[in-house]
C-alpha cells in the first residue's frame, strides 16, 4: 500500500485549507469541506474492506450508498489540518440505508465528521444528479459575505444582482446567481436538508449570517466561486456606506452575457 498522505487529493486539500485559513475565511474550527472520491482513487492507499468504526448519520440518503467520501472533521482547526490530517480528516463510505458511514481512515483521535454532513452529503447527490463530474462541497466563512447579509435584502434576485453590478466578472463566474437561505440553526438536519434543495438549482449558497457553501467539480472550482463570490461582497461592503452603490447597469450586463455567451438565469435581465 502507498502512503495516503502523498496522495493528490489529500495534497490538494491540505493545501486548500491551509489557503482558506490564511484567507480568513476558516476561523476556528469554521468551514468544512468534503470531496466525492472513487474507490480507484483510494484502493492503492486503504484497503476498503477494513473498517474502524461506524458512524451515524442524522437522516438516511440511500442513493449514496456505496459512494466514498474524504470529509473534514467535526471541531477541527482549519489552522492545523495540514499539520496533522489523519487526525482533522477521515475516509467514509455510506452504507446500510444510507444512514450509516464506515469510517476507513483519518479521525484518528475519535473523531468523526462535519456537524454539517446532512448538507455535504444532500447537496453532493443534488449536484452529481445535473453533474456527473461534480466532486466537492466547500463550506466557509467569508467575512464580507457575511457582512453583506446584515445589511442587504436575502432576497436571491436582488443579493445576485448586486454581486454582479459590483465588479465584471462575476456575472462571468456564476451567470445562475446565488441562492440564499434565511438565518438558520446550523448543523441540524433542517438547514441541511433546506440546503440540499438549493442545490438542485444553484452552486453557490449563502446562509444568512453564517457563510457561504459551493459545489464544484474540483476543489479549484468550488474556491474559485467562493472568492468570486467574496470579492463581489467584499466590494459591496466598501462602497456601500458612501451611499453610491448603482454599479454595473442591467445593459452593460446583458452585453458581459452576450459577449461570453452565459447562461443566465431566466428573466434576471
Ligand atoms: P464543524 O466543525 O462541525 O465542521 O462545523 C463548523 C461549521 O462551520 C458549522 O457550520
Ligand atoms: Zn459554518
Amino acid at each position: 500500500m502507498k502512503d495516503i498522505l502523498t496522495a493528490p487529493f489529500m495534497k490538494e486539500l491540505e493545501s486548500m485549507t491551509d489557503n482558506m485559513y490564511r484567507l480568513g475565511w476558516n476561523e476556528r474550527n469554521g468551514g468544512n469541506i468534503s470531496m466525492l472520491l472513487d474507490e480507484e482513487q483510494i484502493s492503492p492507499y486503504i484497503e476498503c474492506d477494513k473498517v474502524i468504526r461506524t458512524l451515524p448519520i442524522k437522516v438516511a440518503i440511500p442513493e449514496l450508498v456505496g459512494r466514498y467520501f474524504l470529509v473534514t472533521g467535526t471541531g477541527k482547526y482549519f489552522k492545523n489540518i495540514s499539520k496533522n490530517p489523519e487526525d482533522a480528516l477521515g475516509i467514509i463510505r455510506i452504507v446500510g440505508d444510507g444512514s450509516e458511514a464506515e469510517l476507513l481512515w483519518g479521525y484518528q483521535n475519535g473523531g468523526s465528521f462535519t456537524s454539517e454532513i446532512v448538507m455535504h452529503l444532500g447537496a453532493h447527490l443534488e449536484r452529481m444528479r445535473s453533474n456527473p463530474k461534480h466532486r466537492v462541497i466547500m463550506h466557509a466563512h467569508p467575512t464580507n459575505t457575511i457582512a453583506m447579509t446584515h445589511v442587504h435584502s436575502l432576497e436571491e434576485k436582488e443579493f445576485s444582482k448586486t454581486l454582479w453590478r459590483m465588479c465584471t466578472e462575476c456575472i462571468v463566474i456564476f451567470p445562475e446567481g446565488v441562492s440564499v437561505l434565511p438565518w438558520m440553526v446550523s448543523s441540524h438536519p433542517g438547514i441541511g436538508l433546506a440546503s440540499a434543495e438549493k442545490f438542485k438549482d444553484y452552486r453557490i449558497l449563502i446562509w444568512a449570517l453564517h457563510g457561504c457553501t459551493v459545489a464544484g467539480d474540483t476543489l479549484d472550482e468550488a474556491f474559485g466561486l467562493m472568492e468570486t463570490v467574496e470579492k463581489g461582497a467584499e466590494i459591496y461592503m466598501k462602497i456601500q456606506s458612501s451611499g453610491c452603490v448603482t454599479g454595473i447597469d442591467d445593459a452593460s450586463l446583458k452585453q458581459v452575457a452576450e459577449a461570453f455567451g452565459l447562461q443566465v438565469r431566466e428573466g434576471w435581465l
